[in-house]
């Protein structure tokens, strides 16, 4: 039987750090609140746009997989924070890397597009379709986050980070997958602004409103953890104490805690950067498994849980067994260029822009096109 290792792993964060204090300069919040209901202490905003993290991030996987952009048959981009619709962004990591024979698609299913690709590529790679695979989580929030609006602002940071799948015959990598979509509460998370919907209409691209029912979110998300969890570890045979760690999507302290709590998986043993880059959205899970391989937490032939959920709201837990490796091969000398602001000099050209234009929030809500479009 044929397997998908995952023989490369390799990030890219930005440089740029939003303290809880910046974000206190413009917003009616305090680092108390946000620490106390969240976890996050800071995040990080990106001077570049999201292909070229994802290129930094993808470059470092392959090296440490030892491979090069021509070895690559599929790349498979996560994300809900394209550059742009079209062309496609997987395209541009295509060309970027020299992998001038892989198919490129972009995957969008919001926070768990990371890991809606990784069960993707894997079965690609499982029916012979192909061979070797680049699986990025990557998003830019910080150029349409609605800066104005505390419950939303502080939440959401820049990141990228990538894997390398290759066929094994050995079983390894990811071995059970649960994936679902709790399309009941679809409108408790909705951004007015990004989509076809409202080409056409006055509303200004980056100008965004977001529907966002935070404590709604927080509870489905939970259940939907926990239960995808239960099911992945039950199909597979396993029971949580052989878990050896749990790296989750990083949206918030509390509800990493809960589905631990629930699972009945300690908190030692679960995987949580959500402190030092807030919710990157695809880019959560994959940052923090990378970050895990180079704490040395992750073991040879160890099993890991990934529980995610994300806008829809979709949902998963994947079951990944770890291989052999647990050190790269090789590293790439592919970096991201300088940054020569600060984050909060960053974020405040964006408030600036939205403020010259105007606020276009009255025609998010408007167009009858738009409301109808959103009731399906
Ligand atoms: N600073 C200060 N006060 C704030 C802030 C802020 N940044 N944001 C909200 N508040 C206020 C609220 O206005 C409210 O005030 P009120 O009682 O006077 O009305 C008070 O704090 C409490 O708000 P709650 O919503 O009860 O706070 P809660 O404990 O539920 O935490 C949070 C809110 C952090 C949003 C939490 O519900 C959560 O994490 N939800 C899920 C997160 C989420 O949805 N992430 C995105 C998912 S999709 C994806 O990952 C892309």
């Amino acid at each position: 039987m044929t397997y998908a290792a995952i023989t490369g792993w390799g990030k890219c964060l930005p440089p740029a750090v939003l303290t809880n204090d910046d974000l206190s300069t413009f917003l009616d919040t305090s680092d108390e609140w946000i620490v106390s209901r969240t976890g996050m202490r800071e995040r990080r905003v990106s001077h570049v746009p999201a292909i070229e993290m994802s290129v930094v991030a993808a470059s470092q996987a392959l090296a440490c997989a030892g491979l090069e952009g021509k070895d690559v048959d599929l790349i498979i981009y996560g994300s809900c924070s394209n550059d742009e619709g079209v062309p496609n962004s997987a395209s541009g990591v295509q060309i970027a890397l020299g992998a001038t024979h892989a198919a490129a698609m972009d995957v969008n299913t919001a926070c768990t597009s990371f890991c809606y690709g990784l069960a993707t590529a894997t079965a690609m790679i499982r029916s012979g379709m192909v061979k070797n695979a680049v699986v990025i989580g990557v998003e830019l929030i910080s150029r349409f986050l609605d800066w104005s609006n505390r419950n939303v602002a502080v939440l959401f940071g820049d990141g990228a980070a990538a894997v390398v799948l290759q066929a094994s015959e050995t079983e390894e990598g990811l071995i059970g997958t649960a994936l679902g979509c709790d399309a009941e509460a679809r409108e408790t998370l909705r951004v007015r602004g990004l989509g076809l919907c409202y080409a056409n209409s006055d509303v200004r691209f980056g100008d965004t409103l977001w529907d966002f029912d935070g404590q709604v979110i927080f509870k489905r998300a939970v259940h939907a953890m926990t239960e995808a969890s239960k099911r992945v570890l039950l199909e597979c045979g396993k029971t949580p104490d052989q878990i050896d760690l749990v790296v989750p999507h990083q949206a918030n302290l509390r509800i990493i805690e809960s589905v631990a709590k629930y699972s009945g998986i300690p908190m030692e043993r679960v995987m949580v950067t959500v402190h030092k880059y807030g919710n990157m959205s695809a880019a959560t899970v994959p940052v923090a498994l990378v970050e895990a391989l180079e704490e040395g937490r992750v073991t040879p032939g160890g099993y890991i849980l990934m529980p995610a959920f994300g806008g829809g709201l979709t949902y998963c837990s994947l079951l990944v067994k770890w291989g052999d490796r647990v050190t790269p091969l090789g590293t790439s000398s592919r970096i991201l260029p300088p940054c020569t602001e600060t984050a909060l000099q960053m974020v405040n050209a964006v408030r600036a822009v939205h403020d010259a234009h105007g606020s276009s929030h009255a025609g998010l809500m408007a167009p009858e096109f738009v409301e109808t479009a959103l009731a399906l």
